[in-house]
């Protein structure tokens, strides 16, 4: 028997593959550069750790509130006070699985079937995903460095339509890094609140940005945030995140909670309360100054090479590289590169189809002597096919 005809618009993450091949060629023997992986290479702090063996060791292997635990909710709205000096209050945040049960919260609290969502192109690329498992539909706006590869309000309301239910923008982007400043912010805003639309703003990167504090859309009653502890908290296997949501919307995303995953894990919440604790901001700060490090070494090695970052990654641990100038096609050049090289990275087809055989997502998730030996090895490559 087939399945749902809806499985079929499910695209693969072309990222898995490489993984998967990248894993193939190690179990050969072969010595792979892993340039294609889309989390902190480092293991999640020691102070977290600790809490989550503790939790654990206390019996704390029940279920919790679908929303998640309030020394947690309270712990997440003392942040935004401290880092940010913004008032979130606790009753607005949502613990879930992740961005990514945050992302599927919201935007079944905001999408009907038949409506559609706004996004850029490149972009997350499960964001369309999420949005056709809904019944909605995908405006995907290409965005390009003359719009610092983000969403404007010019933009938005261009591509915007009758349907459109949301906007959904990501500051620091996954794969280009681009960031938000606070007039964009604003304005995205203020044509969201003028033409009645929601704007959800992804900020799962955000404490990973360089040489910049970004601004947060927390403060805001009537935008939804999404965020995580897997990138900057380095929590990825846990799965545990946060959405801050306008009031008004608490009661349905409780609802929704309590239906589409019950609560996130418990051992997980517990540990995620030390991940705001002084001695593991100290350890997630040096690991956020080493991505810095690792970018600013990686960006001009690659235009050495004769690829084009035309825009500052000013967040992230990715680099968004044209590849236009060096090859006609992306896909084959990271399939032939993983081969003949033994260097892993994204094709920007992972990311949409604006230029994406144009593009190649470097990320920076690996040690600087992994990335100089990355970039020794596309050379030599490179060289040997007179490129
Ligand atoms: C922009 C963006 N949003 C959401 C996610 C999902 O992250 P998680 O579910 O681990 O919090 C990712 C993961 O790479 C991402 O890049």
């Amino acid at each position: 028997m087939r399945g749902a005809h809806r499985t079929e618009e499910i695209a693969p993450f072309y990222v898995m593959q490489i993984l998967a091949r990248a894993a193939e060629l190690e179990a050969a023997g072969k010595d792979v550069v892993h340039m294609e992986v889309g989390e902190p290479d480092f293991d999640t702090a020691p102070p977290i750790v600790e809490a989550g063996r503790r939790a654990l060791a206390e019996g704390k292997t029940h279920y919790t509130p679908a929303i998640g635990i309030r020394a947690l909710r309270e712990a997440v709205s003392q942040f935004y006070r401290n880092r940010y000096d913004v008032e979130v209050p606790a009753e607005r945040i949502v613990i879930t699985p992740g961005a990514t049960g945050a992302l599927q919260l919201v935007l079944a609290a905001t999408v009907d079937s038949g409506r559609s969502v706004m996004m850029t192109d490149p972009g997350y690329p499960c964001n369309r995903h999420y949005v056709t498992l809904l019944g909605g539909r995908t405006i995907a706006v290409p965005v390009d460095p003359e719009t610092n590869y983000q969403l404007n309000a010019d933009l938005a309301a261009k591509y915007m339509d009758a349907d459109t239910a949301a906007l959904l923008v990501a500051s620091p982007a996954n794969p280009t890094g681009a960031v938000l400043d606070d007039a964009g912010l604003q304005s995205l805003m203020a044509l969201a609140a003028d033409q009645n639309r929601f704007l959800i703003v992804d900020e799962i990167y955000h404490g990973l940005s360089y040489g910049r504090s970004l601004p947060t859309a927390a403060a805001s009653p009537s935008v939804f945030v999404v965020n995580s502890f897997s990138k900057y908290f380095g929590m990825t296997g846990w799965r545990i995140g946060w959405v801050v949501a306008p009031p008004e919307h608490m009661d349905a995303l409780d609802r929704l909670a309590q239906n589409m995953f019950l609560a996130v894990s418990t051992m997980a919440q517990h540990a995620a309360l030390a991940a705001f604790q002084p001695e593991t901001i100290q350890v997630l700060e040096q690991r956020r100054d080493e991505f810095q490090r690792r970018r600013d070494y990686l960006v001009p090695a690659l235009k050495k090479l004769g690829f084009g970052v035309p825009v500052d990654p000013a967040g992230a641990f990715y680099v968004y590289a044209d590849s236009s100038a060096v090859v006609p096609d992306s896909f084959s050049f990271c399939r032939d590169l993983l081969e003949e090289a033994g260097v892993a990275v994204t094709p920007g087809l992972d990311f949409g189809s604006h230029r994406a055989a144009d593009h190649i997502r470097f990320a920076y998730t690996t040690s600087i002597d992994r990335l100089r030996e990355g970039m020794d090895r596309t050379a030599r490559f490179m060289e040997s096919r007179r490129l």
